[in-house]
């Protein structure tokens, strides 16, 4: 592939985020040069979107984001490019919806980000880290009223240990989520300091090379919170339907769970017949609709995960829709 001039300095504001896998990401959606619609489903700080409105002058965007925060952020970051962009505050499953009432019928490129922004874990009132005490809350969108500490004081223990065991692969997450019901009875849940510390109470020390047994925890009930995997599902078709033909779908996930979905997703959409081995006469109707650019998901090189430690889990996946 070509290489285009990749333009990314890190920012100053102590809330700033830096965009993971930025090099691979602008070769792909803005080289060459030409007329682009881009719609970046999760904006966050605008790091992606302003590398390739630089790199692509003809390039125009739509940026969502649920978390309001995160636009302002993202606002000032493209003032630069004011007349190519239109942002607008909502869920990127949704991004047909917001992309008609934007007056878009087809875009030319998606780009989903996924999961947490720097901004987002670093400041702890927003309760998505436990590295200083915060109150339960991990609401990418604080118009929902879905918070930690409501699932935390409000769910059975079976729906808390599936939390657990389905968002956080956690081992003991029957134990842990008896714990949580057990705690509850004297007193509900409201900081994030008194959850880190039962969760490294109940399941110990973590085997070396694991994350901290509150990691776990912490990402299984973000997950819920936020409908992370059901958002990413409901994404990628709404994405694949508003691509124009020969458009580019690029996913970044930080996670196992959310690669799985990618990768399926991808093989399904880039398979003719599904009808079952054996089939005589195809009987599912079933068409490809991306070829799949990346054989394997891309990660970053060394030198960007020196300098920017996120990366070292991001993995990009590319298609272009047939
Ligand atoms: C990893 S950050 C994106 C960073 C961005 N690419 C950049 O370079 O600045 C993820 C962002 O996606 C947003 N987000 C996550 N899930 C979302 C969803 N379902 N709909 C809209 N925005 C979402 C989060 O609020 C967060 O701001």
């Amino acid at each position: 592939m070509d290489t285009i001039k990749h333009n990314f300095k890190g920012g100053t504001d102590p809330f700033s985020h830096t965009p993971v896998l930025y090099r691979e990401v602008t070769d792909y959606i803005a080289f060459p040069e030409r007329p682009l619609k881009l719609i970046d489903g999760t904006l966050g700080c605008g790091g992606h979107s302003s590398l390739i409105l630089k790199n692509n002058r003809q390039a125009v965007l739509l940026g969502i984001d649920r978390d309001g925060d995160a636009l302002e952020r993202a606002a000032e970051a493209l003032a630069f490019a004011s007349e190519r962009i239109q942002l607008c505050r909502g869920s990127y499953s949704n991004l047909k919806d917001l992309a008609a009432e934007a007056g878009w019928a087809s875009a030319d490129a998606v780009l989903l980000d996924i999961g947490v922004s720097s901004p987002q874990l670093d400041d702890f009132h927003r309760g998505f880290s436990y590295r200083e005490n915060g109150p339960l809350d991990m609401r990418m969108d604080r118009r929902s009223p879905r918070t930690a500490s409501r699932l935390l004081n409000k769910c059975t223990e079976e729906e808390l240990a599936q939390i657990f065991r389905d968002y956080g692969e956690i081992k003991q997450s029957g134990k842990l989520a008896r714990a949580i019901i057990a705690r509850r009875d004297e007193q509900s849940w409201s900081e994030t300091a008194e959850l880190a510390e039962l969760c490294t109470k109940v399941l110990g020390k973590p085997r070396k090379g694991a994350p901290p047994a509150p990691t776990l925890c912490f990402q299984a009930l973000r997950i819920a919170v936020n409908d992370e995997l059901g958002e990413l599902e409901k994404g990628l078709e709404a994405a694949v339907d508003i691509l124009a033909p020969g458009g580019i779908l690029a996913v970044i996930s930080f996670h196992s769970l959310e690669d799985r979905i990618v990768k399926n997703f991808f093989r399904h959409e880039a398979t003719g017949c599904i009808c079952p081995p054996g089939c005589p006469v195809c009987i599912c109707t079933h068409k490809a609709r991306l070829d799949i650019l990346t054989k394997k998901p891309v990660t970053a090189q060394a030198d960007e995960v020196k300098s920017n430690s996120r990366a070292a889990c991001a993995k990009l996946r590319v298609a272009r829709k047939i």
